[in-house]
């Protein structure tokens, strides 16, 4: 792994196996994270005392983190649960040494507990790595999630995390209020969005790409016309 700084100047990993880095390194990893994951996601996620949050993969932590990071910030008393799988066990038994941005020193004995344990819980937060096959782990989860964090290496690097069988699975525990946030604007992947249920639309961010979000409600954001998309498109959804 060779560490790598991004334009925020927080840290993140380039991954050999699958020739990418952990986040985008002309973003910035705790920016990406924050501003396409965590803030979407609180701005349209059901408003609820607890909420379930589905972070697909561990890696660095950033997402599960930053979450963290914005309920502290922003002062909200929401409860936490963070189910994320992750395949890499030898990643997350050496976070403890990863030079991670300063807004997260406060969370040094989260990541303490996760390296050392896979998990963590206080009174407010539980967070549970699950060390496996995402696939494999979403299948097994038996409650309803409020937010996904659509967070994989890319679908060129790591399509069966792409697919329509995979999204049909998610599909199926997300709540019916609740929101998937996605970098990927790719068509294939928003055609295996649309192909498993979800509604998808598009979002702007300042100063950062363009991104994804996927839900089964309506929400005030431009929403995608897939159908019209499929006529002008050779494009086609990523399948297993
Ligand atoms: C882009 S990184 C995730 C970055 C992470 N969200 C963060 O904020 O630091 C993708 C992660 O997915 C893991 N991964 C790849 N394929 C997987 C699979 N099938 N199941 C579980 N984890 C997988 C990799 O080991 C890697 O840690």
């Amino acid at each position: 792994m060779i560490k790598v700084q991004t334009k925020d100047s927080s840290f993140t990993l380039y991954n050999k196996e699958f020739d990418e880095c952990y986040h985008n390194v002309k973003d910035g990893a705790l920016s990406e994270s924050l501003k396409k994951h965590v803030e979407p996601a609180f701005l349209f996620a059901p408003k609820k005392g607890k909420l379930t949050i589905l972070d697909i993969c561990f890696g660095l932590g950033y997402n599960t983190l930053s979450t963290i990071y914005y309920l502290k910030t922003n002062r909200l008393n929401t409860k936490l649960e963070i189910i994320s799988p992750e395949l890499d066990k030898d990643l997350i038994e050496n976070l403890i040494d990863f030079e991670y941005p300063k807004e997260f020193t406060p969370f040094k004995n989260i990541i303490k507990s996760i390296s050392k344990d896979n998990f963590y819980e206080d009174e407010n937060i539980k967070i549970d790595v699950k060390i496996g096959n995402a696939r494999e782990v979403i299948k097994r989860i038996d409650k309803k999630v409020d937010i996904v964090y659509q967070d994989p290496f890319s679908p060129k690097k790591n399509r069966s995390l792409w697919t329509v069988e995979y999204f049909k699975d998610i599909f199926d525990i997300i709540d019916k209020d609740g929101i998937l946030t996605t970098y990927s604007i790719a068509a294939p992947v928003r055609f295996a969005l649309y192909e498993s249920g979800f509604r998808v639309y598009e979002r702007e961010i300042e100063g950062l790409k363009k991104e994804t979000i996927a839900s089964k409600r309506t929400l005030p954001l431009k929403e995608i016309d897939i159908e019209e998309k499929r006529k002008r498109s050779n494009s086609k959804a990523l399948r297993d």
